[in-house]
C-alpha cells in the first residue's frame, strides 16, 4: 500500500487543572462541566512548555519507537493554532530543538482537523518519493489563547502534543484514503483573532483579543452530523462497513459530542478510543495523543483497519483510514 505509520509519540504538560481548580475562578461546577463535556481534568502548560517543547518531546517519543534519529527526517510539519510566535513556524523550533538539519519545516493550520490534513499531506510526499520520512505532529498550547473570564469556551480545552513519523512499506500496510472538507462561510462559530493589527487601515472591527471565540451549541449540531457524514461518505468510498474497522479514534472534542457520533454510527463503544476526561479538547494534539496511547496501550496491532475522524474551526472537518 504504501505509506505507514512507523512511531508515534506524545507529550502532556505536567500541571492539572481540574473542574474544582476552575470552580475557584469562574460560576462553574465540577458536575456542570463533567455531565456536559465529560471533561475532568485537562493539562494546562506551565514555563518551559510552550507549544513547540511540547511538539519536540512528542517527537523524540516517535523518532524512539521508529528507531530512528533526527537526521534521517526530510520534512518536519507541526498542525496548530497555537504556536508562541507566528513567525518562525513552530514547526522550525522543533527542528531547531531536534537537530533535524536535513529536513525542512513549516506549520498548517486547520485547526482541530490539523493533523488528518498534514498525516494526508504527508502520504502525498511519500507517493511522490517513498524514501522521504516525514515527521507530523498536532501540537497546542491553547491555554496562552483561552479567554479564562469565560465559561463556555475555557472548560473546554487543554495542552498537548502527539506526533508521528511516515515513511513507505511494501505490503498490506498503510494509508487508505481521506474524505475531508471545509466550510468558510461558518467561520464565525469558531475563530481566533491574531494581535490587533498596526495598520489602521486592516483593522477588524470587534476584535476581542486573541483569544477562542465559540458559539458551542451551533458546533455541536454541526460537528456531530459532519463527522457522521464524512465518515459514512469514506466507507461507501472504501467499499467497507463500519463492522471491518477495528480502531476508532476520533478527534476528543466532548463526550457528548463523541456518545452522538458512536450511537449515529452505530459503532461497538469498545472500539472508540476515548481519553477526553484526562486531557480535554487539544484540538490539533487530540488525536495524535489518543493514537500513540491507543499504541502504547496495545490497542492496535499488526492488519488492523483504523478509523480516524475530526472536527474544527474554519469550519473544518474530515475522516481517515488507514491499515496498521
Ligand atoms: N458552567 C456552568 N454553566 C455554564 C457553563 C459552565 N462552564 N457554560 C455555560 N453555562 C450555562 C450557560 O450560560 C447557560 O445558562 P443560561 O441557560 O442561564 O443562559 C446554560 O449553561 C446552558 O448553556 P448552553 O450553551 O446551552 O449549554 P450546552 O448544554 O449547549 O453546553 C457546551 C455547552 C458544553 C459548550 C456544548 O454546547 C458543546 O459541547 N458544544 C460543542 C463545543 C465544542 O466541543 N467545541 C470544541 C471546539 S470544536 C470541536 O473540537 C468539535
Amino acid at each position: 500500500m504504501g505509506t505507514v505509520i512507523l512511531g508515534t509519540g506524545s507529550c502532556l504538560p505536567v500541571k492539572r487543572v481540574s473542574n474544582h481548580d476552575l470552580e475557584g475562578i469562574l460560576d462553574t461546577s465540577d458536575e456542570w462541566i463533567q455531565s456536559r463535556t465529560g471533561i475532568k481534568a485537562p493539562r494546562i502548560s506551565g514555563k518551559g512548555e510552550q507549544t513547540y517543547n511540547l511538539a519536540t518531546e512528542a517527537a523524540r517519543g516517535a523518532l524512539d519507537m521508529a528507531g530512528m534519529t533526527a537526521d534521517q527526517l526530510d520534512i518536519i510539519v507541526v498542525a496548530t493554532i497555537s504556536s508562541h510566535m507566528l513567525m518562525p513556524s513552530c514547526a522550525c523550533f522543533v527542528q531547531k530543538e531536534l537537530g533535524a538539519t536535513k529536513a525542512f519545516a513549516y506549520d498548517i493550520n486547520a485547526a482541530c482537523s490539523g493533523f488528518l490534513y498534514a498525516l494526508d499531506l504527508g502520504d502525498k510526499y511519500i507517493r511522490a518519493d517513498p524514501t522521504k520520512k516525514i515527521l507530523i505532529i498536532g501540537a497546542e498550547a491553547l491555554s496562552a489563547r483561552m479567554n479564562w473570564a469565560d465559561r463556555n469556551t475555557c472548560i473546554l480545552f487543554g495542552d498537548g502534543a502527539g506526533a508521528a513519523i511516515l515513511g513507505h512499506q511494501q505490503g498490506e500496510s498503510g494509508y487508505i484514503n481521506s474524505n475531508f472538507f471545509s466550510d468558510g462561510n461558518l467561520w464565525h462559530l469558531l475563530y481566533m483573532h491574531t494581535a490587533t493589527s498596526n495598520n489602521a487601515e486592516l483593522c477588524v472591527e470587534d476584535n476581542p483579543g486573541v483569544h477562542v471565540v465559540m458559539e458551542g451549541r451551533e458546533i455541536f449540531k454541526y460537528a456531530v452530523k459532519a463527522m457522521e457524514d464524512a465518515v459514512r461518505g469514506l466507507l461507501i468510498k472504501e467499499k467497507i462497513t463500519i463492522d471491518s474497522v477495528n480502531l476508532v479514534i476520533p478527534h476528543q472534542a466532548n463526550i457528548r459530542i463523541l456518545n452522538n457520533l458512536i450511537e449515529r454510527l452505530e459503532i461497538p463503544k469498545e472500539k472508540v478510543f476515548i481519553n477526553v476526561a484526562e486531557y480535554g479538547n487539544t484540538s490539533a494534539a487530540s488525536i495524535p495523543i489518543a493514537l500513540d496511547e491507543a499504541k502504547r496501550e496495545g490497542r492496535i496491532s499488526t492488519g488492523d483497519t483504523i478509523l480516524f475522524c475530526t472536527f474544527g474551526g474554519g469550519l473544518t472537518w474530515g475522516a481517515t483510514l488507514i491499515k496498521w
